[in-house]
């Protein structure tokens, strides 16, 4: 076993080699733009070594941020070539509210971004110079919760949606698989391009062809309505309201709202809102008789039942009450997610028993670090820190055995995808700084034996 500075050095090393001097690519060849989410779990990583980095990871993102408030889910990098789709794909001059001179995407990830800030401001030595920080950040960040509730509530009822698979951040999960099914595209629609991504790793680690096309088809949709939302809300076969991006509004609301008291400014609207979406999830996203949030298909007015370990991490926000919770961490224990006896590393990211598990390919099963994050820190909300603690500790095991991979076969460990990932070295740097005792050998959970 290395010692915690030995992988605190490691972790320091990925995020260096992947500096640009601008912002942190989250890997070094497969994606060497800027992606809005991994800004954000990055900047988490950078608050402990190097504060400057931390703030400039999102102030470079937030430089691209589109009129209408939407922060794009990709910024390009000039000097980057080797990605697919590249700006002339997304045709954002279009859309009006596009920026002129920054080449983006024109679609959405989840908004960690308020909570991440709001982290950075806690965490810094010093408070003053972060406060500059938080006063420059804090109208860009309101703008972009704005959008989100202005354009994409549908129906009013405090729940934000997505309109692409790449807006969830979990590109092919089986959660989509329904919906492109009946995305059925004629010869005619299919369009041609040449990716890139499966030629800098294994194919099979990668989304299908079908899957491809289906994002590209989106993207073509999206450019010829000028990225018009009234037209997209009425012509996108994708309109989801998915459980991880809510979640992560919501907390990143709570944390706006701390950010606005900590500047002087009213907190209550964000608390507000932050409530309304709590209680929209509850309303309308949890099933109770399974005890799990589902996402829900607006298309087909239907809920989305398919088990994936980001249906658990409304603990997170704080969503669920005490029983629900309850709830959730005995079906999280009972369904294969989360096993006390060593057979599976950290919780895969995809239910192991569902159809069309794969332990390697991407979103369809392999572990995935910022999810485990995020249910470390849900876990731990509700006090279920010996829980929080063994998936600490498979973490550990898993970049310490492995390296610093995208993401990682859950029973046998091996890497997937990009080496040198960001936002692994990252969350592990966050959780080794902020949750020590959980990365640690010596303390033994007292109920159960931890993976050994
Ligand atoms: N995650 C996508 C990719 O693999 C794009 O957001 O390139």
């Amino acid at each position: 076993m290395r010692t915690t500075t030995a992988l605190r050095e490691q972790a320091c090393q990925v995020l260096e080699a992947n500096w640009t001097g601008r912002f942190t690519k989250p890997a070094p060849r497969l994606y060497p733009h800027q992606w809005s989410w991994d800004a954000a779990f990055i900047a988490l990583g950078w608050m402990h070594e190097n504060q400057e980095r931390a703030q400039q990871e999102l102030r470079h993102l937030f430089r691209a941020q589109w009129k209408n408030g939407l922060v794009p889910h990709i910024v390009f990098h000039r000097r980057a070539r080797g990605y697919f789709p590249g700006p002339g794909v997304w045709e954002t001059h279009r859309s009006p509210d596009a920026p002129a001179r920054i080449a983006t995407s024109g679609i959405v990830q989840p908004p960690v971004h308020a909570t991440a800030a709001w982290a950075m401001y806690r965490q810094a030595r010093d408070r003053r110079a972060t406060r500059a920080f938080l006063e420059e950040l804090f109208p860009k960040l309101m703008a972009w919760h704005d959008y989100l509730f202005r354009e994409r509530d549908y129906h009013s009822e405090g729940l934000v949606y997505i309109r692409h698979p790449w807006e969830s951040g979990m590109d092919n999960a089986p959660l989509w698989d329904g919906i492109e099914q009946r995305m059925h595209l004629n010869p005619g629609d299919r369009p041609r391009y040449r990716r890139v991504d499966t030629t800098l790793v294994a194919e099979a680690d990668r989304p299908t062809g079908a899957e491809y096309d289906r994002y590209l088809y989106l993207v073509r949709l999206f450019a010829e309505a000028g990225y018009d939302e009234a037209r997209l809300r009425e012509s996108c076969p994708f309109l989801v309201e998915d459980v991880l991006f809510n979640t992560l509004i919501c907390q990143a609301e709570q944390d706006l709202a701390e950010i606005a008291a900590e500047l002087g400014d009213d907190p209550e609207p964000f608390r507000q809102r932050a409530r309304r979406v709590a209680e929209a999830v509850n309303r309308k996203l949890w099933d109770d008789r399974r005890a799990l949030y589902f996402d829900y298909d607006l298309v087909l007015d239907r809920p989305i039942w398919v088990r994936m370990a980001a249906c658990f991490t409304p603990l997170f926000a704080g969503i669920p009450d005490g029983l629900q919770a309850a709830r959730l961490v005995s079906h999280l224990e009972a369904s294969g997610f989360f096993n006390w006896d060593g057979s599976c590393y950290s919780v895969p990211s995809y239910d192991p028993n569902g159809l069309g598990f794969s332990p390697v390919q991407y979103w369809r099963g392999p572990v995935w670090i910022n999810i485990n994050w995020l249910l470390i820190e849900g876990l731990a909300r509700y006090g279920y820190t010996e829980h929080a603690a063994h998936l600490g500790r498979t973490v550990r095991l898993l970049v310490e055995r492995n390296g610093f991979y995208e993401y990682y076969h859950p029973y046998t460990g091996e890497g997937h995808g990009s080496e040198q990932f960001s936002w692994t070295a990252a969350l592990v740097l966050d959780l080794l700084a902020r949750r020590p005792e959980w990365m640690q050998w010596g303390v033994r959970s007292t109920r159960r034996r931890a993976v050994a």
